[in-house]
């Protein structure tokens, strides 16, 4: 985890800024490449000797390259840090140059960004994605990395306006969000136990009513992004808790594991709301796949399997931080995936909450389990609007790769929520649920209400989807399949570094946005 990075807004010539390094866009073009919105300074005092520069460095301004020039008086700056903005100004292609360049400033104490910054949408996306950027998990390193900028300077023309001032506030608290997503994600799964991730979600809020068990011995260190959760109530049920109440999935799931099973309930609910949002987030703390074991390889990355539920929690805390005025009820059910003598068996059938059967037929698809009792709970609230998010399928990332979300649901939601997403800067792509997939999932099993799994494998994500639409009544309902884009395995790219994404986290932020300014979201008014 890095040190603390105070962002400061303000008009100045990049030229003359004392930082030890400025940050300046390059466009691609079919001629030659030119330097961007906000980096005019930089253009003139270099002069006739850019256009040589960039050519001998071999830059050609392709999203998101960078290069790192000395300015040897040039600028008042030592270091220059060129980056790729590609072919277009946009907040997308912003948030991703801005990430890029965070990598190459690593050292810096202090940097200036002189990126396209003369509206909130571009503010925020210089902020956001030079924060996440920078983002680093170190918390298992036993020699942490050096911490990143401690100042960051946004150079704006319009640095004066208010609603770029707020845009630079707002954008750090999601950002700040994403980040906490990605520590808990990126948490091995040994040290992030239902019980210690229901604690650990627990004391960010204000507790309604503590787990009755004192089982829990371990907890973690807070997050980042841990203010404004004064204004959430966290409830957690154990294991005794969720036997009572009959939620049988999460009960189903977790019984091959040591460490019991949880479900977590945030409440925010503020003065003025309208509009009442419920979201539900698969926290599956570790997926071996139970009796139906994944192969070794397929296994490595999955303490990532709790990554919808950790995006909702953050989110949930983002919005109350903000002060969004819409209510917001967020499900948070949390299982370890495991085997043992005790595990639960394809072939046995579980009773979900709220009654309905369910004939497990592969106890590697264990996601659908857990959402069930929680959608179950969430309806009960009678929402306006109920968006699950879940690592739910392999199939999801055959489909769309892995940068990819796929997005479920009723027709008005799905379009609604693909539009908040472009603006937040996310991709997420609407995926149908075929009718048959409905049929396949009521008439599937011989012996219970419905089958959990399809034996034909074809439309994966598809089948699952229409699995979890049995538990949401009549509510308006949207599910994100983020199995893809949850995790990087790879190398950095933009604002996206190796490991948890916190993806959604923005989406979601945006969504509750949308909610509290009135805005038709579901298509029912
Ligand atoms: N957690 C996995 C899905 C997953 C796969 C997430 C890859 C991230 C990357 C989920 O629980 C799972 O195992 N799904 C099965 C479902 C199948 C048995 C119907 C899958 O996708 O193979
Ligand atoms: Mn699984
Ligand atoms: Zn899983």
């Amino acid at each position: 985890m890095r040190g603390v990075t105070n962002y400061i807004l303000r008009k100045g010539a990049v030229e003359r800024t004392g930082t030890d390094a400025v940050v300046v866009g390059v466009l691609s073009s079919d001629k030659a490449p030119t330097i961007a919105p906000g980096g005019e300074g930089v253009a003139d005092a270099y002069g006739r000797k850019l256009k040589p520069l960039l050519s001998m460095l071999g830059f050609t301004g392709k999203l998101g390259q960078t290069a790192t020039v000395p300015t040897a008086g040039t600028l008042k700056a030592p270091v220059l840090v060129l980056v790729g903005l590609g072919a277009e100004v946009t907040p997308v292609a912003v948030r991703r140059a801005a990430g890029a360049s965070a990598r190459a400033v690593e050292n810096a104490a202090s940097v200036a960004l002189a990126l396209p910054a003369d509206d909130a949408a571009m503010v925020r996306a210089v902020v956001e994605g030079f924060a996440l950027g920078s983002y680093a998990f170190d918390t298992y390193k036993t020699k942490p990395s050096e911490g990143g900028p401690g100042e960051v300077v946004v150079l704006s023309d319009q640095a004066k306006r208010e609603e770029l001032t707020t845009a630079l506030e707002e954008a750090q608290v999601v950002a700040a969000a994403v980040a906490a997503t990605r520590d808990w994600v990126n948490t091995p799964p040994g040290d992030l136990t239902p019980a210690v991730f229901a604690d650990a979600v627990a004391g960010r809020g204000t507790p309604a009513r503590r787990s009755r068990s004192g089982k829990t011995a371990k907890t973690t260190k807070a997050p980042r992004g841990a203010s404004g959760a004064a204004a959430v109530t966290v409830t957690v049920m154990d294991e005794d808790e969720l036997a009572e109440a009959g939620c049988g999935g999460i009960l189903g799931v977790g019984r091959g594991s040591d460490s019991p099973p949880r479900m977590v309930r945030l409440s925010y609910d503020p003065k003025g709301a309208t509009r009442h949002l419920a979201l539900v987030g698969k926290g599956i703390t570790y997926d071996s796949g139970g009796l139906s074991i994944k192969p070794g390889p397929s296994m490595t990355t999955m303490k990532m399997d709790m990554a919808g539920a950790a995006a909702v929690v953050n989110a949930t805390f983002a919005i109350a931080e903000l002060g969004l005025p819409v209510r917001v009820t967020t499900f948070a059910p949390m299982a370890e995936n495991m085997i043992s003598g005790s595990a639960t068996r394809p072939g046995d059938v579980l009773t979900m909450y709220r009654g309905k059967t369910v004939e497990v037929l592969n106890t590697d698809a264990e996601g659908r389990l857990v959402l069930a009792d929680a959608l179950g709970h969430a309806v009960e609230e009678q929402p306006d609007l109920v968006v699950d998010v879940a690592t739910l399928t392999g199939a999801c990332v055959v489909a769309l790769g892995d940068r990819v979300a796929g997005l479920f649901g009723d027709e008005a939601v799905v379009g609604s929520i693909t539009k908040v997403a472009e603006r937040a800067g996310e991709a997420l792509w609407p995926m149908p649920i075929p009718e048959e997939m409905g049929e396949k999932v009521r008439g599937n099993s011989k012996i219970a209400d419905l089958a959990q799994h399809n034996t034909e494998r074809w439309g994966g994500a598809s089948y699952a989807a229409a699995f979890l639409r049995e538990f949401v009544d009549e509510v308006p309902w949207a599910h994100i399949d983020i199995a893809g884009p949850a995790y990087n395995e790879k190398a950095p790219y933009g604002h996206v570094t190796t490991g948890g994404t916190g993806v959604v986290v923005p989406t979601l932020v945006e969504l509750a946005r949308d909610l509290a300014d009135g805005a038709d979201v579901t298509g029912r008014g």
